[in-house]
């Protein structure tokens, strides 16, 4: 690998069906994106994820691709997206395409043609099985569904569309490499790689995740996209520990660039298939231990994404920060994990401070997982009553996640022009609008650009290079730590708390602070305070 240029990224994930749309039909689409990327610029952003904007029937917003070389019609076309390189090029911005390699839709043509006819090529590219067993789809259900024609059972471990693709198939994995070299050729500059833990899946000795084999099947792939585009990214999807996480990242591995760890930002969930539904506190203890132990843990070897937040989690201020003050927690927030060591992703909003919606009843959910794990809870199984089943959805439906940015006062909060949306319109927004924020220079946003600039600007180096140490006061409401690298130290303090907190500080040279207020040696840090301090050694 030659040029790591995604260590000095910052990444801003878009959720196109939920950014901007553009022709009022409700749907977000690629035209709204191009409309926005002055504001991604103007944040600080040089690099945009999108997912999937593939050809798909929807069930799972796009994450069911039905054609790779096709952009949804709901979405736009070719040139339009052709378009959108052109105009992210113009700004310096790289785009990530959401590559879903682990399943397609039941409605692509690899699908029909395998159930079609057993003799067909495509029908090894599936799983499919005389028998079922107990496997269960992570979405709720059975994991196996029954195929008529073939009078056989397929494997899906996401929704009944969502047909697992069968890597041990040589050729499905030149499919993969033939449909990264397609966009390549386009000008994105790589990809985030979906549920790639699961590719080496051996269902009969009942493995799913991380099998071993898997690595063999990264490793050949990428060493055949790399042959093109040395430089290209890759961050895949997985819910490793750290000894997992080097096994697909460490530098000498070649096979990915970066893994997504879901321990930290899970960390308010509880255990099992419904512990999303729930928000338990940790405490500051044990949060600053986990970063601890992913920053140590990665640091030389490797490179960490860091988030809070994607289309598939609830709003972090209502996970880790404050409903009594959401802001102050939101910039907090961004304080800890922009500072760390890693590559920053922002989810689309979260640069806004926005938080949870209260979904009023169960018409207004719109997610698969939540209407499977419906019927299986409630419907079958009879759990939970329809009330309950929506109070638990409003803790962690994915939903929370996907309502429409709210970019302006008009009507839709500016995500068209106030005409029908495909997902509703939270009030909650109404405050946050990114119109006004743009111009507060106390706003979340404004908290978020000046984050980017420090990453970017004179701190660059110890950001992306420097040593990380938790720092010990003595009131467990902070959480600190520094950075350092040769004779310069960068360090972070956080008062993660809703009281006021006493500290001492020797250092006094700010270089950034959340609250605007003068500092001294004998210093009171307001709630979800965060200041930044930086020393010569
Ligand atoms: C990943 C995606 C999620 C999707 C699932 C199936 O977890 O992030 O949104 O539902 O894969 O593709
Ligand atoms: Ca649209």
């Amino acid at each position: 690998m030659n040029n790591e240029w995604w260590k000095e990224a910052v990444v801003y994930q878009i959720y196109p069906k939920s950014f901007c749309d553009s022709n009022n039909d409700g749907i977000g689409d690629l035209e709204g994106i191009i409309s926005k990327l002055d504001y991604i610029k103007n944040l600080g952003i040089d690099t945009i994820w999108l997912s999937p904007i593939y050809e798909s029937p929807m069930e799972d917003n796009g994450y069911d691709i039905s054609n790779y070389y096709e952009i949804s019609s709901l979405y736009g076309d070719m040139n339009v997206f052709d378009r959108l390189i052109k105009e992210a090029k113009k700004r310096n911005i790289k785009i990530l395409l959401d590559l879903v390699a682990n399943h397609t839709s039941t409605k692509h043509k690899w699908f029909l043609e395998a159930i079609k006819d057993k003799n067909s090529k495509y029908h090894d590219y599936y799983f499919f099985s005389k028998t079922k067993d107990e496997k269960k789809s992570s979405f709720g259900g059975e994991a196996w569904e029954y195929v008529p024609s073939l009078d056989e059972y397929y494997y899906h471990y996401f929704g009944v569309g969502q047909a697992d693709l069968n890597w041990q198939n040589e050729n499905v994995r030149k499919e993969i490499v033939n449909i990264m070299l397609f966009w390549l050729n386009k000008g994105v500059s790589g990809f985030r790689l979906d549920a790639i833990e699961l590719i080496g899946k051996d269902l009969k000795n009942n493995v799913i995740a991380n099998g071993e084999i898997l690595h063999s099947y990264l490793r050949e792939v990428m060493e055949e996209v790399r042959k093109s585009y040395p430089d290209f990214f890759t961050v895949g999807e997985g819910w490793p520990n750290v000894e997992i996480m080097l096994k697909y990242t460490a530098n000498e591995r070649k096979e990915i660039n970066e893994l997504f760890q879901f321990e930290v930002p899970t960390y308010t969930w509880k255990e099992g298939p419904l512990g999303k539904f729930s928000c338990v506190r940790r405490s500051n203890l044990e949060l600053k231990e986990a970063l601890n132990k992913w920053q140590q843990g990665i640091h030389n070897k490797s490179y960490l994404p860091l988030f809070w937040e994607n289309h598939d989690l609830t709003r972090s201020v209502n996970r880790f920060g404050s409903l009594i003050y959401p802001e102050s927690s939101a910039k907090a927030l961004a304080a800890i994990l922009f500072l760390e060591e890693g590559t920053p992703f922002i989810y689309q909003g979260e640069e806004l401070g926005l938080v949870n919606t209260v979904f009023e009843n169960l018409d207004e959910i719109k997610d698969i997982e939540a209407k499977m794990l419906y019927k299986e809870y409630v419907e079958e199984k009879k759990l939970y009553t329809d009330l309950e089943f929506l109070k638990m959805l409003n803790v962690g439906c994915r939903d929370q996640g996907r309502l429409p940015m709210p970019w302006n006062s008009s009507l839709n909060l500016g995500f068209n022009e106030g005409f029908k949306t495909w997902i509703k319109v939270p009030n909650e927004y109404e405050k946050m609008v990114a119109s006004s924020q743009i111009l507060d220079d106390n706003s979340v946003y404004s908290f978020y650009k000046k984050l980017i600039s420090l990453r970017k600007g004179k701190f660059k180096e110890i950001l992306i290079n420097g040593s990380f140490k938790l720092l010990d006061f003595s009131s467990t409401n902070i959480i600190a730590y520094q950075r350092l690298l040769n004779d310069k130290k960068l360090d972070v303090i956080v008062n993660f708390s809703d009281e006021e907190t006493k500290i001492e500080l020797k250092n006094l040279n700010i270089i950034l602070g959340s609250h605007n207020k003068k500092i001294n040696k004998e210093y009171t840090l307001s709630p979800y305070e965060v200041i930044v301090l930086s020393s010569e050694v």
